[in-house]
């Protein structure tokens, strides 16, 4: 499954808002609809947001050639694109590596930079995932393994196998995997729409629960591994991922089940140092009182609705990245291994 496609004039997006019911193609031609759709979540998960943000800014060279002050209008297109999400740093990364690219280069160079940029990111996210999956499924022992998964990080979230999923779907090719448990992924569903739709497709052994059933699925030892992707990760090792991870990752400490996080290096952001300093979505609270468009609480009570955590590096047993595995997480191995920004 590939859920964005480059036409030349238009970005094609596997609309994820729509899943798993309908599959609707959206077709952006402009910078603006592409923030649009990362804004909106039609295209989601961190690298894939990284390069659907990369083929926005082709849209932005060549809307910028078009006016009279070209810097002035790719800067404006570029930072439209940056400010579409604000904790997944694949996007940033993608959009100030872009920027690098194009600085040297006069405007009327710019608009087959950007695509070569594009096409180049693309290929070394879905080139990453595959390196990533090998090395995790080395990490996870046994014949019979059961993993919890949560949120999604397969086809639907990168331009290749996945991150965690990634990992997953490496362990079932080596016809190691007895089970993976996917979480709903309250409230955008996620686990629910996308994962189980993904992973039953590939027919992979999927089971879905809710997260509250999660404590008594680890208390009845039935995981080995818990294993996430990654929105943004610190030069300590914390990681920000979706809204629920860090329960996670604290129940699985409780019962001795395995926590591990596969993301490329393209998720790390080694200026910052702790967690807490990594900026979290607030997102619209009807995303929690309303259901699939169904009200399912009163209209105007009040809701919370941070769209992801952080999980502290000391409840991580192991980052998977294409260059290796940060294992303990901590700051020196985040530098051997990643680097120092
Ligand atoms: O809000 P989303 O759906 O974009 O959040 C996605 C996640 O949190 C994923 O776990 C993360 O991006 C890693 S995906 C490869």
């Amino acid at each position: 499954m590939q859920a964005w496609e480059w036409r030349g004039e238009v970005l094609r997006l596997l609309d994820q808002r729509r899943l798993p019911h309908e599959q609707v193609w959206l077709e952006c031609r402009d910078t603006a609809g592409v923030a649009e759709a990362i804004e909106m979540m039609a295209v989601r998960g961190a690298p894939l947001i990284g390069v659907a943000a990369a083929f926005g800014a082709v849209f932005a060279t060549r809307e910028a050639m078009a006016t009279a002050d070209p810097d002035q209008g790719l800067r404006s297109g570029l930072s439209l694109l940056r400010a579409a999400r604000p904790t997944a740093v694949n996007l940033m990364h993608a959009v100030d590596g872009m920027a690098q690219h194009l600085q040297s280069r006069a405007p009327s160079a710019w608009p087959a930079a950007a695509l070569e940029w594009a096409q180049g990111l693309a290929a070394r996210e879905q080139a990453n995932n595959t390196v990533m999956a090998e090395y995790g499924a080395a990490l996870v022992s046994g014949e019979a393994v059961r993993v919890l998964t949560h949120c999604n990080t397969g086809s639907l979230a990168t331009p290749g196998v996945g991150t965690a999923l990634g990992v997953v779907r490496a362990v079932h090719a080596e016809g190691r995997l007895a089970q993976v448990y996917a979480d709903e992924t309250r409230p955008w569903l996620q686990g629910a729409r996308l994962t189980a739709f993904e992973l039953q497709q590939d027919g992979l052994p999927v089971t879905l629960i809710c997260e509250g059933m999660v404590a008594s699925l680890m208390a009845a030892g039935r995981v080995d591994w818990v294993i996430v992707g990654a929105d943004r990760i610190t030069a300590r090792g914390d990681v920000a991922n979706k809204i629920g991870t860090l329960m996670l990752a604290v129940l699985a400490r409780h019962y001795g089940v395995r926590f591990m996080v596969v993301a490329p290096t393209s998720t790390f952001d080694l200026a910052l140092e702790q967690g807490r300093e990594i900026p979290i979505e607030e997102r619209d609270p009807d995303e929690l009182r309303r259901l699939q468009g169904v009200a399912v609480a009163p209209a105007d009570v009040p809701a919370w609705n941070p769209a992801f955590d952080v999980t502290p590096a000391e409840l991580i047993d192991c980052i998977i990245t294409e260059r290796g595995v940060v294992a303990p997480v901590c700051a020196a191995a985040v530098r051997s291994v990643v680097g120092s920004g």
